[in-house]
């Protein structure tokens, strides 16, 4: 029931970007110009010759996985230690895994780039083979794509400035609440009563506008909160989460192929321990 209200909502704000969800239409058209910089960002550290080639190989790029050769990986490189940009690289835990599974596959690995709202359409049309970029499962997204096993426990958390009243998801209620566009913390957050949505292209923009004062809290996943709390002073995360969840890597629906082959190699990853080691390189334990 709810999760349908939900996902009602999250279809029309989709139908509407040209007309506006709310107050989105602002965020909306600097999303489109943010994601073009990245891509076209990402696009000039790689040859000439290459990008040319990527426009030509987005239809073959759904046969690749069963022909050999290259996988086409799509992520939302603003969401660290799971996948951010180093310089003119995207690195994090993600990104390893990645390239860990297309190892043991004997493929290359290229990562691509773009809007997280995005990612999920990516995959189904087959520009790209996969997308690892931290995400939940959820019953409406495998509605779309086929998700591997799970590969780590998430949670949505809340993030406050030192010394808000709000100490608990309860306390949420009639709050203005900042999240990433299309995310869980988005879908989610549509559950609190009177919640005052404010989407942002990127986690750490709605970490912003709660150091600067514009919204009350961030609703967001556990791991790139405590990055974002570390980097911004007077800024805390609530004890109390606001869901459990779990990520998983995404491909086409219905290649069973490919996700036979990764699901392998995640077991693999796991079974060896390379799956802890990769975390322990970018997650330090407390
Ligand atoms: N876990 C959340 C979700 O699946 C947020 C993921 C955001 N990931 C990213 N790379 N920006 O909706």
């Amino acid at each position: 029931m709810k999760k349908n209200k939900i996902a009602v909502a999250v279809a029309l704000c989709m139908a509407a970007v040209l007309t506006a969800c709310g107050g989105t239409a602002k965020t909306e058209t600097t999303k489109a110009a943010g994601a073009e910089t990245t891509k076209a960002e990402a696009e000039t550290t790689k040859a000439g010759a290459e990008t040319t080639k990527a426009g030509a190989e987005t239809t073959k790029a759904a046969e690749s996985s069963a022909a050999g050769g290259k996988l086409v990986m799509v992520t939302n490189a603003e969401f660290p230690p799971y996948e951010y940009h180093d310089n003119n690289d995207i690195v994090g835990i993600d990104a390893d895994i990645a390239k860990a599974i297309a190892d043991k596959m004997g493929m290359e690995l290229e990562i691509q780039d773009m809007a997280f709202d995005s990612l999920i359409p990516a995959v189904q049309s087959g520009k790209a083979d996969f997308t690892a970029a931290g995400m939940t499962v959820n019953e409406d997204r495998k509605k779309n794509v086929d998700f591997t096993d799970t590969y780590a426990q998430a949670a949505q958390v809340i993030i406050v400035k030192e010394g808000s009243e709000i100490k608990a998801p309860a306390d949420l209620d009639g709050k203005k609440i900042g999240v990433q566009t299309g995310t869980t913390g988005d879908i989610y957050a549509g559950d609190i009563k009177d919640a005052n949505i404010n989407r942002y292209n990127k986690g750490m923009e709605a970490v912003m506008a709660l150091t600067q004062g514009k919204i009350d809290a961030v609703v967001i996943d556990r791991e790139p909160a405590k990055v974002f709390v570390k980097e911004n002073a007077g800024l805390k995360i609530l004890d109390e989460a606001f869901t459990e969840e779990e990520y998983a890597i995404a491909v086409k629906k219905g290649n069973t192929e490919l996700l036979e082959k990764m699901n392998a190699a995640i077991k693999e990853l796991k079974d060896s321990g390379e799956l802890q080691k990769i975390v322990d390189k970018y997650i330090t334990a407390e």
